[in-house]
């Protein structure tokens, strides 16, 4: 049967009933499969995951396992992540291709590359900069970072990485993720004066050669469009609201969000906070709603409220459901893949050798 067809069945059964048959599936395959899933996947989803986790937790398990099958419930670029990082015997899975990330898509290599020309022009590129890729980017950037002594960064290993770079170079080039690298920076004491933001519709991005010059940290203009619906009016609302409330985000919102909150950290972080606090305690928090309502879930005893009044959720995450998931272990099953994520051998080798580095300091 086609994939199409396979899956077409699929939406023509109960979901009980598929449910049902991915228990069987899984207890057929057993440790011929690994499924690693990202914590904003819907809860009928995460609740088949051998492992949850954040981006670099999941990244560290998809380096570790040697399943000849890794179900990736998550993104694209998670899945080319896992990718690099297993061997070529080893099968990774995107159970609906169409999983992408509107945040991965803000750069290309060709606009990187053309900004590491025009940034050539004024400073030694080689000497001076380092480049720093969000882990929420294309295989084919981590490549460029991995060719030009750069490294991969997530979310919850930022600052050590950021540490890192400027003692390889005195510049850091950050891409796509504006939010994430001025957040950190700022955490870290550097002041908004050494930055400067890289629109790449621009020539040398909007900036002056002096003020490329003069800054240590050259922001990409890329953000996530979940993140950047929270607003520092939700965070005053949610406190005139609930006395005693703590606000807790994601580095992905803005600086203006960031600044206001208790508490700033990665998916996996902001779930360790919530379960160190005592009972009573509670919590406003600005990341994606299926993690915060499975939060909501799992501490009844904690009070845990959406931080925005409006519905931030990640659409592409949320392609991945049950038949996706059936179909792929279906397909396993018979000996065949399912929506097999490959990076080309071109991009593979450097994208490695920069995903690795960030894997010996996280
Ligand atoms: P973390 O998993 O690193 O918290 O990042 C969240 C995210 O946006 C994944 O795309
Ligand atoms: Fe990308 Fe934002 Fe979705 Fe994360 S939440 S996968 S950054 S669009």
């Amino acid at each position: 049967m086609s994939t199409q067809a396979l899956l077409q069945s699929l939406y023509d059964t109960p979901e009980q009933d598929i449910i049902q048959r991915i228990r069987a599936l899984r207890a057929e395959l057993g440790s011929k499969v690994l499924i690693l899933g990202h914590h904003y996947q819907r809860e009928e989803v995460i609740g088949f995951a051998d492992i949850t986790g954040d981006s670099l937790k999941l990244a560290q398990q998809a380096a570790e396992t040697d399943a000849p099958y890794i179900i990736f419930c998550g993104v694209h670029f998670m899945a080319e992540t896992a990718d690099i990082l297993t061997t070529d015997k080893q099968v990774v899975i995107l159970p609906d291709p169409a999983a992408g990330c509107s945040m991965a898509d803000m750069a290309d290599l060709p606009q990187v590359s053309e900004a590491w020309q025009q940034l050539g022009e004024i400073v030694d590129v080689d000497n001076e900069i380092t480049p720093v890729t969000y882990i929420n980017s294309t295989a084919a950037l981590k490549s460029f970072c991995g060719q030009h002594g750069g490294i991969v960064c997530t979310s919850s290993n930022c600052s050590r990485i950021l540490e890192w770079s400027w003692n390889q170079r005195s510049k850091v080039l950050f891409f796509p993720d504006q939010h994430l690298g001025r957040n950190t920076a700022l955490h870290m004491g550097m002041d908004d004066s050494e930055m400067l933001l890289w629109n790449p519709l621009q020539p040398m991005g909007g900036n002056s050669p002096e003020a490329i010059q003069a800054a240590r940290l050259i922001l990409w203009k890329g953000f996530c469009s979940v993140h950047q619906l929270f607003q520092p009016q939700h965070v005053e609302r949610m406190r005139d609201e609930h006395p005693g409330i703590q606000v807790l985000a994601h580095p992905e919102c803005s600086h203006e969000v960031c600044d206001l909150v208790d508490f700033m950290g990665s998916t996996e972080a902001i779930i360790r906070f919530v379960e160190a606090a005592p009972t009573g305690q509670s919590f406003a928090i600005g990341t994606e709603l299926n993690l915060v309502n499975r939060l909501r879930l799992r501490f009844p005893d904690k009070p845990i409220f959406f931080l925005s009044p409006i519905v931030c959720m990640c659409s592409t995450m949320f392609r991945t459901d049950p038949q996706h998931l059936c179909a792929s272990l279906e397909a396993i099953s018979g000996n065949g893949v399912f929506n097999q994520v490959k990076v080309p051998d071109k991009d593979k080798h450097h994208a490695k050798i920069a995903l690795e580095r960030m894997l010996s300091l996280a």
